[in-house]
């Protein structure tokens, strides 16, 4: 037997070595997990697979030494997604709705979060959805970029968007801001083992008791941070005010995407333009990415998991 007939993903990853080195470290603890990550990979676009070496590429820093215990947490990770799965589609509806709730439950819990928060960071390179956009930040966000410009991101987490950011040419100040400390610290140490040379300010801030913003931004970038909050209009309202008059916001939302610490439902496209522009955004672009990039409309009928990702701009 040849070795693409044996490995179905050999030809898929010829040339991604990193990409392939992190699927290994799942496989190694999880090989029922191969039918999926084949699926997952399948439906990438040749745009889409280098966006996911570039990701895995930063990945392997970030947990070089670490990899079996990265791998067994996004194992579980997976695990705790779908007993949230199992609830969403039983009750339709998030299992918690205040942050109150996701501190005692989430964030709180430091164990649980070093676990979850690892298996989070392999979803940026195994999950279609998440993948696709991640392309539209590298390529139509940051790529779209022809001046200088200044960069603020909210909820940064695993720093793979700042570091992108920072890799830039164009980037000429980048700051992150983060309700958690201990998130920022991780954020920190991130952008250090990544090598990270321009200096990003990260501060401790909560987007929800933001007052008026000192600084004005070239691009704002807010990713899989809306569905944690109990008011996601008042820190788009707030980021808005801090946009440069000509500047752009790229949101990164999940829609019908039950996890631990999500409390904010949003189920439709039209829910997160009516939030978006409500705030006195225009949105410019939407690129909608369902998980194991499923049919698009049979993924929101049946509320399956999409991502999306938007551009605005004042209106
Ligand atoms: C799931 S992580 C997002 C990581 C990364 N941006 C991504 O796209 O995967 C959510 C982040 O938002 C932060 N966050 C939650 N509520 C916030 C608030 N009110 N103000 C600022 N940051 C907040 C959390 O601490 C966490 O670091």
């Amino acid at each position: 037997m040849s070795e693409t007939a044996s490995d179905p993903l050999a030809e898929i990853l010829a040339g991604l070595p990193n990409t392939r080195a992190v699927i290994d470290s799942v496989l190694a603890v999880w090989p029922e997990h191969a039918a999926y990550l084949a699926k997952s990979l399948q439906a990438r676009t040749p745009a889409m697979l280098a966006a996911t070496e570039a990701a895995a590429t930063a990945v392997r820093r970030l947990t070089a030494g670490n990899e079996a215990t990265v791998a067994a947490d996004y194992r579980w990770t997976c695990d705790r997604l779908r007993e949230e799965e199992l609830f969403f589609h039983r009750e339709e509806r998030y299992r918690l709705s205040t942050f109150a709730e996701a501190m005692a439950e989430v964030y709180s819990d430091h164990a649980y979060m070093a676990r979850y928060v690892n298996g989070l960071l392999l979803t940026q390179v195994l999950w279609f959805n998440h993948v696709a956009t991640f392309e539209m930040f590298l390529n139509r966000v940051l790529g779209a970029q022809t001046q200088p410009f200044d960069y603020l991101e909210v909820g940064p987490g695993h720093g793979l968007m700042v570091y992108f950011a920072a890799a830039s040419s164009l980037s000429r100040s980048l700051e992150a801001w983060d309700v958690s400390a201990v998130s920022l610290r991780e954020t920190a140490a991130a952008l250090d083992k990544m090598g990270v040379e321009k200096p990003v300010s990260l501060t401790e801030v909560d987007i929800l008791k933001a007052g008026q913003s000192e600084r004005r931004y070239d691009l704002i970038v807010i990713s899989e941070v809306l569905e944690h909050l109990e008011r996601p209009e008042q820190a788009l309202r707030f980021l808005t005010t801090a946009l440069k008059p000509d500047g752009r916001i790229f949101v990164n939302v999940p829609l019908n995407s039950p996890s631990p610490d999500h409390i904010y439902l949003l189920s439709s496209p039209d829910e997160v333009t009516a939030l978006v522009e409500g705030v006195g955004l225009k949105v410019e672009t939407m690129e909608l990415y369902a998980t194991q990039a499923k049919k698009l409309e049979s993924a929101l009928r049946n509320r399956i998991t999409v991502s999306a990702g938007l551009v605005a701009r004042r209106a």
